[in-house]
């Protein structure tokens, strides 16, 4: 399969297909963190060149319901936010058969401004064997759920609050943001592995 990875710097998603025998891109206007078929630039421009399925990592900051009241707080933000929801859409209408966004839960301006499009389902990086909780939306087109490959909930739950959410308590720096955005390793091995054969 030729599969697309839009908006990965991390390579996680790209390599986990590569290794599998797919032909496998990631796009991003960051280079790659990993040596590897990149493009570096908007993903946009390469959106008709063939796929067989794309799997995208959209930024999240002006949809996501944890940043709800910078909207009230920040004016600017709300022509973001527009850009951010028209880019969402153009992915999820790109001429792709199979399609995975990867989104945190949504506000309700986002929701509304991306045609109240339902996600189809939650996923957790503890149901891929990390122990840590962060909600993650799947809006999937062609595919079906991906299932659960390593429940490590209780491991998750024993662990203390700065542990199980410990994307939320990194120290401020200037790649906090790519810390916390990266794909977890479990959940880039199931896509691949569940995805691949489909
Ligand atoms: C939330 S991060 C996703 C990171 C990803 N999960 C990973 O493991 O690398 C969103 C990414 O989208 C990229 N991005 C934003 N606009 C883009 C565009 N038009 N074309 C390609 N990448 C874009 C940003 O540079 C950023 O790295």
């Amino acid at each position: 399969m030729r599969v697309l990875v839009a908006c990965e710097f991390s390579g996680k998603v790209r390599d986990a297909f590569t290794a599998r025998g797919h032909y496998a891109l990631s796009c991003d206007l960051l280079p790659s963190e990993r040596p590897g078929e990149h493009i570096l630039g908007d993903v946009r421009d390469i959106l008709s060149d063939g796929w067989d399925m794309m799997i995208a990592h959209p930024p999240c900051t002006y949809l996501t319901n944890s940043g709800v009241s910078w909207l009230y707080k920040d004016e600017s933000r709300w022509n973001k936010l527009d850009s951010a929801a028209s880019f969402f859409l153009e992915l999820w209408n790109a001429p792709i058969k199979k399609i995975c966004i990867e989104n945190p839960i949504m506000h309700k301006h986002g929701r509304e401004r991306i045609g109240n499009l339902q996600y189809t389902q939650i996923i957790q990086p503890w149901m891929f064997g990390h122990p840590e909780s962060k909600a993650t939306c799947l809006w999937l087109k062609n595919l079906p759920a991906l299932h659960p490959t390593n429940n490590v909930k209780d491991e998750m739950e024993a662990l203390p609050e700065n542990q199980r959410h410990q994307m939320h308590f990194l120290p401020p720096s200037e790649t906090r943001w790519m810390e916390r955005s990266r794909t977890y390793p479990g959940i880039a091995e199931a896509m691949a592995d569940q995805w691949g054969n489909e």
